[in-house]
C-alpha cells in the first residue's frame, strides 16, 4: 500500500478540479484519506488488486486514450502545457538540465504538480508520471546533493553504500515531485575512449550487477512506499561494447558474448523488480537495438521475464530507418518490437498521428497497444499515483540535506583508488605546509562532472558543494598550512607537499568521446611542471570519468589518487589525503599503460600500468584513529532476540555502524527493537533497513517493514551512520 502521508491542500485543489467529486473515508489498513470521484469506479478503488483496476481502467479508455499513455514528452516542448490533457499524453520528462525557472526544489514540486493538475483534469483523471536523469543524485536541481558518479561507486565495491544513495536519491526526487528516474546505467564500458565511461559501474559485469542494489534504494522494498521512485534500467543492451567506443555506435558481438558481458546487469536488475529498461541508442551487429524484437520481446520479456514497461531513448526511435525524425516505419519497428513508451520527446503531435494510422491500417496490433498500456498502468498503479498524484512535500527539505551530503562524504571517502605512495608520503600530516594547485582544485563543476546541472556540466561553481581545496583547507590544522595557485605559480621549495588537482573537464555523451586518445592536457601538462621543478614532492589527485594515459607522467609523481569524479563533497578527498579514511577503492576498470591499448579489459592479455582491481592503502591504516574493532553481543533478551553491533567506519566528526539482529530463540520473532543509551553525546543521523527515533540519549531502532521477521537462527542487518565520537553502545533487544 503507498504510504505517503495525505497533502490536504493538494488534495482539496484537486477536487475541486474533478466534478462531482466527494472525500471518501478510508477503510482500516488505509492509512491516507483518498478522494475519490462520485460513484468510486472500480479502478479508482485501492482496495482491488492492481491487475483489476487496470483492467477496468482498460475498459473505458478509448484508442487515443492509450496512445497518449505510450508517449513522453519534453516538459519545455509541452506547449500549450494543457496539450497534456488535450493529447492525453501519459508522461512528461525532463532532459539533461530542463529546469524550471528558478531552479529550486519548490519550483520543480509546484511545476510537477502543475502538470500533474492537467493530466487529471481529463474524464478519467489518469496521472502522469514524470522522469527525470537523477543518474548521480537529483543533479538536474541546484543545490542537490551530488554523488560520486557511477565509475567512483564501483570503485567502492560496496553495494549497500549503492543502494543507501538509491534511497538518498528517492528522497531527493521525491522531495520535487518526480515519479521516474532514468537510472541506473547498467552499462559495462569496455573501452574507455567512450564518452559515458563514467556512468558505468566497472568493466566487468560482475561491478554493475553488484551495484544494481541502488535499483532498491530508488524504488524501495516495493513500488509506492515512503519515497519510491522508478527505477530504470539502462541502456540496453551492449551500449559500452561499441566498436571504438563509439557513443551510439555498433557493438560488435557474438550472441554469447553479448550475452556474457552485457546481459547480466539487466538480468540482476529485472531480478530486483527494476519498473522501467531503457533501449540503447546503439546497434548490435548493424541492427538498431531500437527496432529489435528479439532483443526486447523475447529475450528481455519473454526469457528473462521481464513485466514493467519498456521505454526508448531520447528521440531514439527515430535512428531506426537511417533517417532524420521519425517515420511511420520507425514507429511500428520500435512499438512492435517490443517499446511500450516513446520519449518522442518534442512532436508529440505528430508521433500521436503517425502512431495511430499505423494502428488503423494494421500494422500495429491493437493487441500491442493494449500489452504496453497494461504495462504502464500497472508501474503508474503500483506507485500509488491515483492515491498520492502530486508531491510528497515532506521530503522537499532533503534535497541537499546535511544526512545526504554525509553519506556523498562516505562515497567520496570509499570511491579513491589509491595508485601510487612512493615513500609512503601519505597521508599528509595535518600539521603539513601543503601547495594546492590544478584547474580541478577548486572547482565544483570539474569535479561534478557530465550531468550536472546541465547536460554537459560545466566548470565553475554551478551548484553548492564544497570543492577538493576547501576540503584540505578545513583538514589542515595546528602549524598546517595552505596555499594555492590554480596554475602552480609561486611554488617554492618549502613546502611539505604539492597537491596537484587535475584531470578532465565536464561532459556527456558524445561530446566525451576521445578517439583521439586520453592524455593530459597542456594547461595540466605546464601546472604539473611548474609543481616539478620547485623539488616539492607532487601528490596528484585525478579528477576525471576514466583512466587516463598518465604513464610518461608517473615517474615524476609521488602518489596518484584516482577520484573519479566524486561530485559536491570534496572533503571526502581530503579526509583520504590526510589519513581520515585509509583507502579502500579498488579500480573497476583495467588502467591502460597508453591510450594505444584501448581497448584494455581484464583478461584480454595486454600488459596493464594498474590492473582491474588494483587499490594501495596506508599500512596500519592511516593517521586516523582506526575504528574500534571490538564488538558488543547482547544476552539474548525476551523471546530470543540477540544484537551483534560493530562500528565500521570512523572519520573526523562521525562513524558508522552494523548491528545485526538474530533470532537465538526456538520460536519465530515477527517484530524486533533495539535500544541503547549513547555514552557521549552521539546523535544517530541516517539509518538503513530500519526506523529510528533519538530521544536526548536514548536511541530506540525499530525493524523496517521488510526484514522484521526472523524465523529461529535468523538474522538482519541494519546500519547507521552517527555524529560524534563512534562509541559501542550496551544495547538491549527484545
Ligand atoms: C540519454 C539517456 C537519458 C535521456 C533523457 C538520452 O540522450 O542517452 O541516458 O536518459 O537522454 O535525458
Ligand atoms: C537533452 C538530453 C538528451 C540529449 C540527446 C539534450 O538536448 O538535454 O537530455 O540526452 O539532448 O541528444
Amino acid at each position: 500500500m503507498p504510504r505517503r502521508p495525505p497533502r490536504a491542500l493538494l488534495a482539496l485543489a484537486a477536487a475541486a478540479l474533478a466534478t462531482l467529486s466527494i472525500t471518501v473515508a478510508v477503510a482500516a489498513g488505509h492509512p491516507a484519506p483518498t478522494t475519490l470521484p462520485a460513484g468510486g469506479l472500480p479502478y479508482q478503488d485501492p482496495s482491488l488488486p492492481v491487475a483489476d483496476r487496470v483492467h477496468d481502467l482498460m475498459s473505458r479508455m478509448t484508442l487515443d486514450d492509450e496512445l497518449g499513455q505510450m508517449t513522453q514528452a519534453e516538459r519545455a516542448a509541452l506547449n500549450p502545457q494543457s496539450d497534456l490533457a488535450t493529447y492525453r499524453v501519459g508522461s512528461v520528462l525532463s532532459g539533461g538540465g530542463s529546469a524550471p525557472s528558478p531552479n529550486t526544489a519548490q519550483s520543480w514540486a509546484d511545476m510537477y504538480d502543475n502538470f500533474q493538475r492537467i493530466a487529471l483534469s481529463t474524464s478519467l483523471g489518469i496521472p502522469m508520471i514524470y522522469g527525470a536523469d537523477a543518474v548521480h543524485g537529483h543533479n538536474n536541481v541546484y543545490g542537490a546533493t551530488i554523488f560520486p558518479h557511477n565509475i567512483g561507486l564501483g570503485a567502492t565495491r560496496d553495494a549497500d553504500l549503492a543502494q543507501r544513495i538509491g534511497h538518498a536519491t528517492a528522497e531527493e526526487v521525491s522531495g520535487t515531485g518526480i515519479d521516474w528516474d532514468f537510472a541506473p546505467c547498467l552499462c559495462v564500458a569496455r573501452d574507455d575512449r567512450w564518452g559515458r565511461t563514467y556512468e558505468s559501474f566497472g568493466e566487468v559485469p560482475e561491478i554493475p550487477t553488484a551495484m544494481t542494489s541502488i535499483i532498491t534504494g530508488l524504488q524501495g522494498a516495493t513500488l509506492g512506499g515512503p519515497a519510491s521512485v522508478l527505477a530504470t534500467a539502462k541502456h540496453y543492451i551492449g551500449d559500452g561494447g561499441t566498436t571504438g567506443g563509439v557513443n551510439e555506435g555498433n557493438t560488435q558481438l557474438s550472441e554469447a558474448d553479448l550475452r556474457a558481458i552485457h546481459l547480466p546487469p539487466f538480468k540482476a536488475a529485472v531480478d530486483k523488480g527494476v519498473g522501467s529498461v531503457m533501449i540503447s541508442f546503439s546497434s548490435w551487429n548493424g541492427v538498431k537495438d531500437h527496432g529489435n524484437h528479439y532483443l526486447i520481446t523475447d529475450l528481455l520479456k519473454g526469457e528473462l521475464g521481464f513485466g514493467g514497461f519498456v521505454v526508448s531513448d531520447w528521440a531514439g526511435i527515430d535512428q531506426i530507418d537511417g533517417q532524420s525524425g521519425f517515420s511511420a516505419a520507425d514507429v511500428d519497428a520500435a512499438v512492435n518490437a517490443g517499446i511500450d513508451m516513446v520519449m518522442v520527446p518534442t512532436d508529440y503531435k505528430g508521433f500521436l498521428n503517425t502512431l495511430r494510422a499505423e494502428v488503423n491500417n494494421g500494422h500495429i496490433a491493437r493487441s500491442r497497444i493494449d500489452d504496453a498500456n497494461r504495462r504502464i498502468l500497472t508501474k503508474k498503479f503500483q506507485l500509488g499515483l491515483f492515491e498520492h498524484p502530486y508531491t510528497d512535500r515532506s521530503y522537499t527539505a532533503t534535497v541537499g540535506s546535511a544526512d545526504h551530503r554525509a553519506l556523498a562524504r562516505q562515497a567520496v571517502r570509499e570511491s579513491q583508488v589509491l595508485l601510487k605512495n612512493a615513500g609512503g608520503i601519505l597521508p599528509l600530516a595535518k600539521s603539513s605546509k601543503v601547495f594546492v594547485a590544478g584547474k580541478s582544485a577548486d572547482d565544483i563543476g570539474n569535479q561534478s562532472g557530465g550531468w550536472t546541472i546541465s547536460w554537459q556540466g560545466g566548470s565553475g561553481n554551478t551548484t553548492p558543494g564544497t570543492t577538493v581545496l576547501q576540503g584540505i583547507r578545513s583538514a589542515v590544522a595546528g602549524s598546517g598550512s595552505v596555499t594555492y595557485d590554480r596554475y602552480g605559480n609561486g611554488i617554492t621549495n618549502g613546502y611539505t607537499a604539492a597537491v596537484a588537482v587535475i584531470g578532465e573537464t565536464p561532459y556527456a555523451e558524445g561530446q566525451g568521446d576521445r578517439p583521439g586518445g586520453l592524455g593530459l592536457d597542456q594547461e595540466d601538462l605546464a601546472t604539473l611542471s611548474r609543481l616539478r621543478a620547485s623539488g616539492v614532492p607532487v601528490v596528484v589527485v585525478l579528477v576525471s570519468g576514466r583512466p587516463l594515459d598518465i604513464a610518461a607522467q608517473l615517474p615524476n609523481w609521488n602518489a596518484l589518487i584516482a577520484a573519479w569524479l566524486p561530485g559536491t563533497e570534496g572533503n571526502g578527498v581530503a579526509d583520504v589525503l590526510f589519513g581520515d579514511y585509509a583507502p579502500t577503492g579498488k579500480l573497476p576498470v583495467t588502467w591502460p599503460s597508453s591510450s594505444s591499448q584501448e581497448p584494455i579489459n581484464d583478461g584480454d592479455g595486454q600488459t596493464p600500468l594498474f590492473p582491474l582491481g588494483y587499490g594501495l592503502t596506508y599500512p596500519g591504516g592511516g593517521t586516523a584513529t582506526p575504528p574500534p574493532t571490538t564488538t558488543t553481543t547482547t544476552s539474548p533478551g525476551p523471546g530470543g532476540c540477540a544484537a551483534d553491533y560493530s562500528v565500521t567506519s570512523t572519520w573526523q566528526g562521525g562513524f558508522q555502524a552494523a548491528v545485526t539482529v538474530t533470532n537465538r530463540g526456538s520460536a519465530p520473532i515477527s517484530a524486533w527493537t533495539v535500544s541503547w543509551t549513547w555514552p557521549g553525546g552521539q546523535t544517530v543521523t541516517n539509518v538503513w533497513n530500519g526506523t529510528y527515533t533519538q530521544a536526548g540519549t536514548a536511541v530506540t531502532i525499530r525493524n523496517a517493514s521488510w526484514n522484521g521477521t526472523l524465523a529461529p537462527g535468523a538474522s538482519a542487518t541494519f546500519g547507521l551512520t552517527g555524529t560524534g565520537t563512534a562509541a559501542i553502545p550496551t544495547m538491549a533487544c527484545s
